[in-house]
């Protein structure tokens, strides 16, 4: 949801802002661009905007090499307000180019903003919502950088991370959020601020996360912060752990079919530190045995893939830990007053941790007294700080814009606590749960195996990549895997892709179903297994090709499928890990036959830190 990203320092900022931006494109690709700082104050700022990707930025600035100067602010966008142009392109400026600012966010006021602006004499170049900020800042700003910030900040409604220059006052740059992501970050050479960690992580390890509301100066010589008082407040820094190769695509043609390798060791890494001796440990969840007896509901709410993560969870801790389990879009949730009983744990699935919505409905539960618990893989993001308890997937960065192993991991998180929970509320037996243990350690070296069917899918993707609509059908957890097989489909291939409960066929949707469609049906549920083998005999009988997934031994399938792929056997709660992995690889393939951008689907950003 548009990056940004500053530095000053005692190097060239421009290759640095350019770079960094490029790890940041995930966020968004319609538009970039810098302002950069020659260090004269009595020279206008630099501004160089391109329509569209980074590259165009790069051919018009020779890779940085024309804009000279050590100090500078970038951004990449995802269009909200205003088409993706130059004009509605960042860095906006204000006062003759006083002022230059990037923002990530929304400012929700900003039509007010701009009536009362313009009755002062500001004259507004683009359709944006940024653009009332720079004009603010500019007005407020009588050679006070912190008053000025502080000032303009109180007028806006709505989400910010703001980067910004003043014209005299060369070699410094300033930040300011309130729900928006933004770090900052010192090294030898000078200090940053990004929306995120790999955009400084080729230069340092060094950082720091701002709360809400508060401000960062950046010199050559490092970072101080101040609060809206305008005092000077002391921030501890961080090391980050992983390194840039983590970050970088490491051979693979794109970051998602890098991150669909990956899953096993993400896995891995999520489930094998909670397991000693056999049993789930979740110590640094800070859950007391008391605390769990005495959850009497849950709530789950997300956004998107981590949603039908939900939907998962759903089943499986209704059926391991007897509760019952309501499940909402975060979107939703928050606007629909929801009767919240005493008892109910309010449960946030996000990759991020910065997804508005999500971060929203965790608000409104902790406004109402429930308690929260975030399963969350980005560290010190905003839903792990404001979560009462968290449980961080261990996924490591994800770039590409649709998740895959992030998904994984939400997955593992899921089953762990309900495990948890039901051996802790003694709902389950110790066998029944020394075998889903043993079963849950088997999930990485399966999906590992799993991996083995690359080509198949290639192969597969490339028969469907002309088709015009997609149908995925499954019943019980195989219907909460085939929501998430339909999304990788649709938002990387632009297929129109559906998913349905197998049973929900006849009220409705059958009437679609022609010679040819493609009906791909996910069946691992041994309980189910014979009533959706009816389902897709009605399909097939209406001239549906069939793609069957279903788990290794149920070779019947062949007879009702064109196609089968078989997926090693497992306890039935956790099939959805093994069937997202060929669902994951065909939206892969079938993308690229298609010759999409499969890691920069267009109108996507990786973290949506706008409602
Ligand atoms: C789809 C996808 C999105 C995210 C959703 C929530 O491939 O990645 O649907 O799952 O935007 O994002 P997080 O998990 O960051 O809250």
């Amino acid at each position: 949801m548009c990056g940004i990203v500053g530095f000053t320092g005692r190097r060239q900022a421009c290759p640095i802002l350019l770079d960094g931006l490029e790890h940041l494109e995930y966020r968004g690709y319609d538009s970039a661009g810098i302002a950069i700082s020659d260090g004269n104050k009595d020279h206008p700022l630099h501004i160089r905007r391109v329509k569209g990707r980074l590259r165009a930025l790069r051919e018009m600035t020779h890779d940085g090499q024309t804009e000279q100067g050590s100090s500078g602010i970038g951004h990449t966008r995802w269009a909200t307000h205003g088409e993706p142009t130059v004009e509605n392109a960042h860095p906006h400026v204000s006062g003759e180019g006083r002022v230059a600012v990037v923002h990530n966010g929304i400012i929700e006021n900003y039509q007010d903003l701009r009536v009362t602006l313009e009755k002062r004499g500001y004259v507004f170049q683009s359709q944006t919502d940024t653009e009332t900020v720079a004009h603010l800042l500019d007005y407020y700003y009588k050679g006070d950088a912190v008053d000025a910030i502080m000032r303009t900040v109180m007028h806006l409604r709505g989400s910010f991370a703001l980067g910004i220059l003043f014209q005299d006052r060369p070699g410094e740059v300033w930040g300011v959020r309130r729900d928006s992501p933004l770090i900052a970050a010192t090294s030898d050479d000078g200090a940053f601020i990004a929306s995120d960690v790999p955009a400084i992580l080729p230069y340092t390890r060094n950082v720091c996360y701002l709360n809400n509301m508060e401000i960062v100066h950046l010199t050559e010589d490092g970072a101080e912060f101040f609060n809206m008082d305008g005092e000077h407040i002391d921030k501890d820094f961080q090391q980050v752990q992983w390194d840039v190769e983590a970050a970088e695509k490491g051979g693979y043609a794109h970051f998602m079919l890098k991150e669909i390798h990956e899953q096993p060791k993400a896995m891995q890494d999520t489930i094998h530190p909670h397991i000693r001796d056999g049993r789930i440990v979740l110590d640094e969840l800070g859950m007391s045995d008391e605390e769990i007896r005495a959850v009497r509901r849950i709530q789950m709410v997300a956004c998107g893939s981590a949603w039908h993560v939900c939907m998962t969870a759903r089943y499986v801790m209704e059926q391991m830990a007897g509760l019952p389990v309501d499940v909402d879009l975060a979107s939703e949730f928050r606007y629909r007053n929801p009767v919240l009983e005493e008892g109910t744990l309010l449960m946030v699935v996000s990759q991020s941790g910065e997804t508005a919505d999500s971060l929203a409905a965790l608000r409104y539960g902790k406004d109402h007294g429930m308690r929260t618990l975030a399963i969350v893989n980005v560290m010190g993001s905003s839903i792990a700080r404001e979560a009462d308890r968290v449980f961080y997937t261990s996924a490591g960065p994800e770039i590409a814009v649709a998740t895959t192993k992030a998904y994984s991991t939400q997955l593992a998180a899921c089953y762990m606590l309900a495990m948890h929970f039901a051996i802790v509320r003694g709902t389950m037996s110790e066998e029944d749960y020394s075998r889903h243990v043993t079963a849950l350690l088997a999930l990485p070296h399966q999906i590992e195996q799993l991996l083995g069917c690359e080509n198949r899918m290639q192969w597969l993707a490339g028969k469907y990549a002309n088709s015009r609509d997609a149908f995925f059908i499954g019943r019980g957890l195989d219907y909460a895997s085939v929501l998430e097989g339909a999304l990788k489909l649709k938002e990387i291939s632009y297929i129109h892709a559906e998913a349905y409960a197998a049973g929900e066929l006849k009220h409705g949707t059958i009437s679609l179903i022609e010679k040819g469609s493609m009906v791909l049906a996910v069946a691992t549920q041994k309980e189910l297994l014979e009533k959706e083998v009816s389902n897709i005999v009605e399909v097939k009988s209406r001239g549906a090709t069939m793609l069957g997934l279903t788990m290794e031994g149920n070779y019947a399938m062949e007879d009702q499928v064109d196609f089968t792929i078989y997926v090693p056997r497992t306890e039935d709660c956790f099939y959805p890990s093994l069937v997202v992995i060929p669902l994951q690889l065909l939206a892969y393939y079938v993308s690229l036959a298609r010759g999409i951008d499969v890691d920069k689907p267009r109108n996507l950003a990786k973290s949506v830190t706008v409602e």
